[in-house]
């Protein structure tokens, strides 16, 4: 794959250490959930350092002294549902004041395409940064599409967080949107016939929630 400026493939042993078990046909539902959202507050904390800060003053039991800490609200996250839910408490746990705006999304098997069945979103979220989170980036119609959706509402600033992503997914969403940051835990080699990322993790919704 090409390299792109608004691409960033983490490449941290912590992270590569919980994908691994993640990608385990064994491990279990409940599991599984934990360490999205674990690998998900481990880019969070990367992915939003340029996050909007404030200053405030702190009295300590010597002195009074400024401090800066982040700006209250200033954080929207949106996952695409379904599997992008498992991602909200990975960010909650550092941005506890996030709203939260949804937005539905299913790829059509046969297509590939992605049909919107539902979107609701903060109001106000134009102003802020905007999180869009999904576990996998597969064609990338989904990100594309629902990234669309919110620069149509007035989002100007947007940044995409996904697990795993496939090539292919990874440029498009580079190459529509090239004014969205876009981190990846990490990349895998190809999809398969049925729009399947390898060696990937299978289908995330269904294991987040135990549909299959
Ligand atoms: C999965 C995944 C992404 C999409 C990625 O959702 O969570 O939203 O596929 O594929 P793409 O990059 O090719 O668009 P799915 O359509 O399976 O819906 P679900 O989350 O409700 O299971
Ligand atoms: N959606 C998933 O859940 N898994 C894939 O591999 C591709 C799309």
């Amino acid at each position: 794959m090409k390299n792109y400026d608004n691409v960033v493939i983490f490449d941290h042993p912590l992270i590569r250490h919980k994908i691994a078990i993640l990608r385990d046909e064994r491990t279990s539902m409940k599991e599984f959930r934990e360490l999205v959202e674990e690998i998900t507050t481990l880019m969070t904390y990367e992915s939003l350092k340029g996050v909007q800060t404030t200053e405030i003053e702190v009295k300590t039991p010597l002195e009074t002294c400024k401090q800066t800490v982040v700006a209250d609200n200033s954080v929207v996250i949106v996952p695409i549902l379904r599997a992008g839910l498992g991602m909200v408490n990975g960010v909650h746990v550092l941005f506890p004041s996030a709203k939260v705006g949804h937005i539905g999304m299913y790829r059509n098997e046969e297509t590939l395409k992605p049909e919107t069945y539902y979107c609701k979103l903060p109001e106000g979220i134009e102003e802020k940064l905007v999180v869009v989170v999904d576990p996998m980036l597969a064609t990338g119609g989904s990100a594309c599409d629902a990234i669309q959706l919110l620069k149509e509402k007035g989002c100007k600033n947007i940044k995409f967080m996904g697990i795993i992503g496939a090539p292919e997914g990874v440029s498009k969403l580079a190459e529509t949107h090239p004014d969205v940051d876009i981190y990846v835990s990490t990349l895998d080699r190809c999809l398969n016939e049925n729009g399947y990322i390898l060696p990937g993790l299978g289908d995330a919704g269904d294991r987040l929630f135990g549909t299959k």
